[in-house]
């Protein structure tokens, strides 16, 4: 049997101006999902998580949380969702505590004693009660997953909680991300334009690219599906392609690339290429595997990342 579903969205649209932010876009998202929604800069993200907690009006189409339309049934369909949008807010000058009082406050109250139980989730405990400005800043992002664990959600949605952390910071958050889903049994959808963050942490994932939808499915599935091919940088060229041509049971093909020599081949025989290259005489300067859909991916971002 397949999982229920409990977050979709039909041919979801925003459009801002002549410009479509988000167009036609169907999500399909899974109870116990930890959903990674991956896209480049400016792909879309934000605007679609703004939709799905109905911080703004979609132009077109719909979305069901937990069997509601959101659109007309907004307090209920939002009833079992926490999340945060970009950088969360706070009252710098207040602590974690007073700041998470007030959210609480504002959402109809909430115990004392969940503040200081989402505190301790986020690793946060010992320092609630200073400033929310001497904070770092991945001190910061889990204070927003704090908040948006405050009412104790079946699902919650981040944006991007893991930018602009340093790897141990992300590393910090991924842990969190997967205690949530495997102890705490949360769905849990994350955006982020990092493939290989939500590799991580993600069972199931999209991609979008200029507001819509690339791909959806099983993360290990979409990143394994298709040819992968190797990048290879080894001298002298010359020796490289002499082995490249003998080895046709490993090699199915080679294409010359201006810094590297592509090639497509099954992963698995990669050591055994690398060995006969350095039986004839090649220096290997890297050999890297590349996944199709990886491939893909970078080539958006690295495009995106080239127009800033
Ligand atoms: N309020 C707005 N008015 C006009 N255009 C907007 C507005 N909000 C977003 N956009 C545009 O919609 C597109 C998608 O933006 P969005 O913020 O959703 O992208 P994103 O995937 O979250 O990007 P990032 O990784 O940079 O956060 C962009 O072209 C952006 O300029
Ligand atoms: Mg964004």
């Amino acid at each position: 049997m397949s999982a229920e579903s409990i977050l979709q969205t039909f041919n979801l649209g925003k459009r801002y101006g002549q410009r479509w932010a988000v167009k036609q876009l169907n999500l399909d998202i899974k109870r116990a999902d930890v959903f990674g929604f991956l896209g480049p800069n400016g792909a879309g993200k934000s605007t679609t998580i703004r939709m799905l907690l109905s911080l703004i009006k979609p132009t077109e189409g719909s979305v069901s949380l937990f069997g509601h339309e959101l659109h007309r049934h907004r307090a209920q369909a939002l009833k079992s969702v926490g999340g945060i949008v970009e950088k969360p807010d706070f009252y710098l000058y207040l602590s974690a505590v007073r700041n998470l009082e007030i959210v609480g406050a504002l959402n109809g109250g909430i115990h004392r004693a969940r503040i200081f139980e989402v505190l301790d989730l986020v690793g946060l405990r010992g320092r609630e009660r200073d400033k929310v400005k001497t904070y770092s800043h991945g001190m910061k992002q889990r204070l927003g997953i704090a908040q948006a664990l405050l009412s104790n959600p079946d699902m919650v949605i981040l944006d991007e909680p893991t930018s602009g952390l340093d790897p141990q910071g992300m590393k910090e958050v991924r842990g969190l991300i997967t205690h949530l889903s495997r102890d705490q049994q949360k769905t849990v959808v994350l955006s982020s334009h990092l493939l290989n963050e939500v590799e991580h942490v993600a069972t199931r994932m999209a991609i979008i690219n200029k507001g819509e939808l690339v791909v959806q499915g099983g993360v290990h599935e979409l990143l394994n599906q298709g040819e992968g091919f190797v990048l290879l940088q080894a001298e002298p060229k010359r020796a490289v392609k002499r082995v490249l041509k003998a080895s046709t049971k490993i090699v199915s093909k080679f294409v010359d690339e201006p810094d590297c020599i592509k090639i497509f081949m099954d992963f698995a025989d990669v050591p055994a290429l690398n060995q006969s290259l350095v039986r004839n005489g090649v220096r290997v300067q890297a050999i890297v595997p590349r996944r199709s859909l990886e491939d893909y991916f970078l080539s958006i971002t690295e495009s995106e990342d080239s127009r800033r």
